[in-house]
């Protein structure tokens, strides 16, 4: 089989991203590791260090200790770092500035994408945001970093102003169910796209990762941008195993090029 060079493959997304009208942009935490923001499954990565089977939801509502224990694992996982969007995230949202981004798919909750300039409601947070706290009693929500402020697990975990409640990180933890809504846009965009770009995903959490394959059934071209293999590489039209920076701001140049 003949093996393309790196330039070759982003000749020819550049082309696909040229001829598209209704991109689907997929991101996991490969896409934020440039910006300071550590991944979960690479060496080194926040399952490396810290236990899964602590951060479900179970864990968190059974005791002060346990939520304590999961609100330092978001500071000092770097999770919740006040991190900067890096070359993907600005790429990405040159392909809404050039009018042929349909969304934003992300499983990410650092808020990047909006910081880099997608709008909104362009992006569907599949496991929530770490900008907000939400009270689990009366549904009160907070600014994380008023929280992060008042953040002294000595004490145990921050509890609700107004009602003294469980106040819980506004993401969804293992065992809990995705928000509804934004699983069924999420799903419908994919089904509808022309392109869908996956960066910086290892595609194993599900059902997240059916996204790309919702996609290639519709008839979409699929696209990875990925350090390491995925199980969905073979499904791809192009696998790019390089960078998301460098890879998605030469692609997104050369679009610019060509449709200039
Ligand atoms: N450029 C490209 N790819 C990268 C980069 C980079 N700079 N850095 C890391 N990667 C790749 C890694 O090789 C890895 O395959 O990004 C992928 C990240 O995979 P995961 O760490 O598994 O992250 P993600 O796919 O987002 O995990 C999905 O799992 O634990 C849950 O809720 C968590 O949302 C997360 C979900
Ligand atoms: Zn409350």
């Amino acid at each position: 089989m003949l093996v393309k060079s790196v330039d070759e493959k982003i000749g020819l997304v550049t082309d696909m991203i040229v001829e598209s009208k209704r991109v689907v942009v997929f991101t996991g935490a490969g896409v934020s590791t440039e910006s300071g923001i550590p991944d979960f499954r690479s060496p080194g990565g926040i399952w490396d260090r810290f236990d899964p089977d602590e951060f479900t939801i179970q864990r968190f509502l059974s005791s002060a200790e346990t939520r304590a224990k999961q609100w330092r694992l978001l500071i000092e996982s770097g999770l919740i770092a006040d991190a900067r969007p890096n070359a993907a995230h600005v790429a990405i949202a040159d392909i809404e500035r050039m009018g042929k981004l349909s969304c934003v798919i992300t499983q990410n909750i650092d808020n990047l994408h909006q910081k880099a300039g997608n709008s909104p409601e362009k992006v569907f947070e599949l496991h929530g945001n770490m900008n907000w706290v939400v009270c689990l009693n009366c549904q009160s929500r907070y600014p994380l970093p008023d929280i992060r402020k008042r953040l002294n697990l000595e004490s145990g975990p921050p509890s609700c102003a107004k009602c003294s409640g469980i106040l819980k990180p506004d993401v969804v933890f293992f065992g809990e169910s995705l928000p509804p809504v934004v699983l069924s846009d999420a799903v419908r965009h994919s089904r509808e796209c022309d392109l869908l770009i996956a960066v910086g995903s290892s595609l194993v959490v599900y059902p997240a990762a059916y996204m790309p394959v919702y996609a290639k059934e519709a008839g979409a071209r699929v696209v990875i941008v990925n350090l390491t293999a995925t199980s969905y590489d073979m499904m791809a039209d192009e696998v790019i195993n390089r960078k998301a920076g460098e890879v998605m701001s030469r692609i997104m140049e050369a679009v610019q090029k060509r449709l200039s």
